[in-house]
């Protein structure tokens, strides 16, 4: 073996000991780099002569073209053992089932407020709606409680800028139906209102179902005929006893309070009622000489609790999927 074959063939074995790129690269300069043996055999050149010289430069190229080989013969390898190992590591296994994709469900207060819609429906009444933000006319004013007015205080208001509040129930809807429909009337408005309160059975953002029912002749009876038959459809018993009791409230005069109760459980308290005051119906350009009518405002998260059995208020707004699933 002559000196170039015994390089070509070193160059070959250390190529083929290294493991990975930077060895390789190191290797190529001991071979090709500036201070490499073929480099230095290049460099002897200048001290032959003749033939000698030009047979000697072609052994060189042979041997240095077979080095050049032979190191991108071996980088082709490393990169193909580190893609394998790669692919190998890191494998699909493309007959795991998949992640699915779990069906979302109507929450509960949505639902039962649906279900609320779907039964006054029946029973004739059309849907309104309102705005959240309201201003101090609708909200207060128009429902017979001016400035100042005692009312004021029952209610605990979230103020926005501009004198604006975050209605603090669905009472206003009523007068924004009057203001654009003439009677006879039979709405009721969902929704959600807002009251700087929060425990077990308040929540700072709850809803509530208002009604109107305005007509010739439209009385209380009339009022307890309907809620009766409401909650019988509601809550799918016969067992359902309901008591209505004085209160006040300013815009309805007389005006009462709806209770409720299962067998002989404990009476619950559903909703506010009345017949419509007439400076309310005056101040919506409704003559309360020709038309008359009665009002409700009811809690649907109470119907909702009751109907399902829940004894936290709370549990309806805290997104826990583990709760609201068991609803779906
Ligand atoms: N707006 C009353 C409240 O939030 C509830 C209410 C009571 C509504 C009597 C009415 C009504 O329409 O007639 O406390």
């Amino acid at each position: 073996m002559n000196d170039l074959e015994s390089i070509v063939a070193a160059a070959k074995a250390e190529f083929a000991a290294c493991g990975d790129p930077p060895a390789l690269e190191n290797a190529k300069a001991r071979f090709l780099g500036k201070g490499g043996t073929l480099t230095l055999a290049l460099k002897g050149l200048r001290e032959l002569g003749g033939d000698a010289r030009a047979a000697r430069g072609a052994a060189i190229n042979v041997a240095k073209s077979e080095v050049e080989a032979a190191l991108s013969a071996r980088r082709e390898a490393l990169a193909e053992a580190k893609l394998a190992s790669q692919l190998a590591s890191e494998a699909l296994d493309v007959s795991l089932p998949g992640r699915g994709m779990p069906a979302g469900s109507l929450h509960p207060l949505t639902r039962t407020v649906e279900r609320i819609e779907t039964l006054f429906h029946s029973l004739g009444f059309a849907i309104a709606d309102g705005p959240e933000i309201e201003d101090d006319f609708h909200n207060f004013t128009a429902l017979n409680t001016p400035e100042n007015h005692p009312a004021r205080s029952m209610h605990d208001t979230f103020y926005v800028e501009g004198g604006m509040v975050l209605r603090t129930h669905t009472s206003p809807v009523q007068v924004r139906w009057m203001e654009t429909h003439a009677p006879p009337i039979r709405i009721i408005a969902p929704g959600r209102v807002y009251r700087v309160d929060s425990d077990a059975t308040h929540s700072p953002m709850f809803h509530q179902v208002e009604g109107l029912w305005i007509g010739d002749d439209v009385s209380f009876a009339d009022l307890k005929g309907v809620f009766r038959e409401f909650l019988r459809h509601f809550f799918e018993r016969d067992d359902l006893a309901l008591r209505f009791r004085p209160s006040f409230f300013p815009f309805t005069e007389p005006s009462a309070e709806v209770d409720m109760r299962f067998g002989d459980g404990g009476w619950l308290e559903i909703a506010g009622c009345g017949q419509v005051h007439p400076n309310v119906l005056r101040m919506a350009g409704i003559d309360p000489e020709r038309w008359q009518g009665v009002a409700f405002g009811m809690g649907p998260d109470r119907l909702a609790m009751l109907r399902y059995g829940v004894d936290d208020l709370r549990l309806f707004y805290e997104n826990d999927l583990r709760f609201l699933a068991q609803f779906a």
